[in-house]
């Protein structure tokens, strides 16, 4: 396969295009690594350029050109009870949110959800806690720029080692065991549990805060790494709206907020408690 070159002018009209529509900031250092992922697709699509693949993804309405571009140069790398210190603090926190819950709903928003394992993590989470776990109306949102995980997450199949490091008790309330075609062992979120999610395609930087009520928490971890500080503003700025007083927003453990000191308290680990 031929590598097809990626000129300055065009890497810049992907950098404006990116930013603009994604807010994912894209250095000049990243010129090698949007010429090396991106090459396959321009050869799966027959395209000649960078230039013809610019006007290509810029003229896709559906916007699954941009969902695979961002997919290319970003990561989805997620994990089940990723960030344990998080999980540990939440175990308190769940003891005051169940006592303040006359109306037993919770409800949840995981912004940025990759292929899943972080939605169906907050869900095991409760199931494991909560002894009266049937008897809450518990309602995740989970979103994500990428159609390509999304579709993975509503599918909601996971490989025998993604679930090796957690407990046999989860396994076995959380997921049904298949065989797949090749004779292999694979994990699918149990019905009772897939049902507590909605997944939605959804863009943190352009798309409109549409809800009505405020979430319980919101976790956003490992989202913003690629948002220039701008961006990461607005949308924590958003975030903030979203939240009731007490209630916790989760980042990255990689992930740091330097400003909204007025609105939100780091209690360590990357959980910010909303003032
Ligand atoms: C590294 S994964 C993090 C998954 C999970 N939150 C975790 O911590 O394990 C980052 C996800 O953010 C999504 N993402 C990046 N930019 C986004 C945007 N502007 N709007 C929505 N999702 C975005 C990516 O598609 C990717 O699936």
């Amino acid at each position: 396969m031929v590598e097809i070159e990626l000129r300055p002018e065009e890497f810049d009209l992907f950098r404006r295009y990116i930013y603009e529509k994604v807010g994912i900031s894209l250095s000049e250092q990243k010129t090698t690594l949007v010429k090396g992922r991106l090459n396959k697709r321009l050869h799966q699509l027959n395209l000649p350029s960078f230039r013809a693949y610019y006007d290509y993804l810029v003229h896709d309405e559906s916007g699954e050109e941009l969902s695979l571009f961002v997919s290319a140069i970003s990561t989805n790398v997620t994990s089940f009870f990723r960030e344990g210190a998080q999980w540990k603090w939440l175990e308190e926190y769940l003891t005051a949110l169940v006592a303040s819950k006359r109306d037993k709903k919770i409800r949840i928003w995981s912004a940025g959800c990759s292929s899943g394992e972080e939605p169906y993590t907050i869900l095991m989470f409760l199931q494991h806690h909560l002894k009266d776990f049937e008897q809450w109306d518990i309602k995740i949102l989970a979103t994500d720029i990428s159609a390509k995980v999304l579709t993975k997450a509503i599918a909601g199949e996971y490989e025998a080692k993604s679930v090796e490091s957690l407990s046999k008790e989860i396994i076995h309330r959380a997921f049904d065991k298949v065989r797949t075609e090749s004779g292999a062992i694979s994990y699918c979120v149990a019905p009772h549990l897939k049902e507590k999610v909605m997944f939605r395609l959804y863009n943190l930087v352009t798309d409109p805060f549409f809800f009505k009520n405020k979430f319980d928490m919101i976790f956003c971890r490992n989202v913003m790494i690629y948002f220039d500080d701008t961006t990461r503003h607005d949308l924590i700025e958003r975030f903030s709206t979203l939240l009731p007083k007490g209630a916790p927003l989760f980042l990255g453990s990689s992930e740091s907020l330097t400003s909204h000191r007025e609105t939100l308290k780091l209690l360590g680990s990357s959980i910010y408690q909303r003032l």
